[in-house]
């Protein structure tokens, strides 16, 4: 969700406004990828290298996830269930919030029954912190190192593989999200700051693979 920052600072709005916007906009994409009948939905929220950005704009950010999490009643009117993936709670290097970890669950948890959509969360997310992570536990319980193996053992087994990767902001590098999951994906790259996402943009996305 590249260009909250720039998307403000085009309307002389601090960085932190943009995200806000970024914000609601999940809101509004998660009404749309439900009414497209969308199976998964997963969003790139926090990454693990995020925790360097300045203390004011991480703090401002976790806001927005205990918002988003927050939002419960919304994602049960919409038969959505909540998931979350990242870096474990208790890793020793591991810095979520005690107020951001409970959001997590609690959302998970109330909408765990929902049987539509899987909107799923990359929070204090790494790519290759996944990889090493699947690795060491293939590993520690002495199986075979196999593409299943791994798969297997990913933060979140449960995600599919990724159909449609989509990076805005006119960024066309590969970012490190969900490298594992995402071989083979499509990927469509925009122009559009993460706040102008919309219907069509998403559209766009879905032709590559529809
Ligand atoms: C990248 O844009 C965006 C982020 C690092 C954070 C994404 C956060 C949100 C969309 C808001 C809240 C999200 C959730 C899941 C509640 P940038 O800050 O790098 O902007 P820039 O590329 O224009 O500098």
């Amino acid at each position: 969700m590249d260009g909250n920052g720039r998307w403000a600072a085009a309307r002389g709005l601090p960085r932190t406004a943009g995200h806000s916007e970024g914000e609601e906009n999940i809101a509004r994409l998660v009404r749309v990828a439900v009414r497209r009948d969308i199976g998964w939905l997963t969003l790139f929220g926090f990454s693990t290298e995020n925790w360097v950005r300045p203390r004011a704009e991480v703090r401002h950010i976790l806001g927005l996830h205990e918002k988003l999490f927050g939002r419960i009643a919304e994602l049960n009117d919409l038969n959505v269930r909540v998931q979350w993936i990242g870096r474990p709670f208790d890793a020793a290097d591991a810095r979520t919030p005690r107020y951001v970890q409970r959001a997590i669950r609690k959302a998970i948890a109330d909408t765990s029954a929902n049987t539509g959509m899987v909107l799923t969360i990359a929070f204090d997310y790494g790519g290759r912190r996944e990889l090493c992570d699947a690795v060491e536990r293939v590993r520690q319980w002495h199986l075979p190192m196999t593409p299943q193996s791994i798969t297997d053992h990913l933060y979140l087994a449960e995600l599919p593989p990724v159909d449609v990767m989509v990076r805005t902001s006119g960024e066309r590098r590969v970012s490190n999200f969900l490298l594992w999951q995402s071989a083979g994906a499509a990927m469509r790259f925009t122009e559009k700051a993460w706040p102008e996402f919309d219907e069509h943009e998403l559209e766009r996305a879905l032709a590559l693979v529809t």
